[in-house]
């Protein structure tokens, strides 16, 4: 029996009913999901400096999980904001923090509220419904990844109409040998990036560095070559 992730990512045409069950499954099967950092990531923290943000601006975690980084942005006196479908990863978050949040409904959102962090727990794609301040900055780490295709070219188009000139993506995207694997994470090519983002944006490649292949899935697929390629995006 394939595990559920290659199962699931073979699938054509899945749509979103089908990717939600998938990671509130996966958040419900485990205490802390493969994927979750127990550290800042490594290129926020390096990359910080080049966001222009002020102060305050609002800045954006899509499919944040339980992330440490809206805690590092919120300690950098940011507005984080994530959006998460599992209750679970937002109980979570707030917990292991001991931070106070306070829960209402907005729209088809739960929504935690706190001094510096508010998580939307519920669907990233309904955000027109959470009626967001003007977000400055974005960090795309395994959200972007986390996406098949289709739902992909659906997540490209946000952005374009989230957010305002000047405004910055901080994305961190995976190359590897779709063919070895089925996602999530997902490959998403440099050429992908291009042909999505550059009508909205200018498109900067900051880095691109080989990732040790611990993971035993990768391992027995046969990758040999896993690259993380950040970048940082300027919306024109
Ligand atoms: C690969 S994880 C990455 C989490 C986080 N960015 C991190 O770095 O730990 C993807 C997360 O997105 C959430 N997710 C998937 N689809 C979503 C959607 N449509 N709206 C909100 N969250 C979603 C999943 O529950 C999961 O926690």
């Amino acid at each position: 029996m394939p595990n559920t992730a290659v199962q699931i990512g073979n699938l054509k045409n899945r749509g979103f009913k089908l990717e939600a069950k998938f990671w509130q499954e996966k958040w419900k099967s485990v205490e802390t999901p493969g994927f979750h950092k127990s550290e800042y990531h490594p290129q926020l923290v390096k990359n910080y400096p080049l966001l222009e943000l002020s102060p305050n601006d609002p800045f954006l975690i899509p499919l944040c999980g339980k992330s440490l980084d809206l805690k590092f942005m919120a300690d950098k006196g940011h507005k984080a904001i994530g959006f998460e479908l599992s209750i679970k990863a937002v109980n979570q978050f707030f917990h292991s923090h001991k931070i106070k949040a306070i829960q209402s409904d907005v729209g088809p959102f739960k929504r935690f509220q706190s001094e510096y962090i508010d998580i939307y727990c519920g669907d990233f794609f309904k955000w027109r419904e959470a009626n967001l301040p003007a977000i400055r900055g974005v960090f795309d780490r395994a959200a972007l990844v986390a996406l098949p295709p289709k739902m992909r070219q659906e997540y490209y188009q946000v952005f374009g109409e989230l957010l305002t000139v000047g405004s910055q993506i901080l994305l961190i995207a995976f190359e590897y040998d779709q063919n070895l694997l089925a996602g999530p994470p997902f490959s998403v090519p440099a050429s992908e990036v291009s042909r999505n983002y550059a009508s909205h944006f200018n498109i900067k490649k900051l880095s691109a560095c080989e990732v040790e292949i611990s993971n035993p899935r990768f391992h027995q697929a046969g990758l040999t070559h896993f690259q993380e390629v950040t970048y940082l995006l300027t919306k024109k």
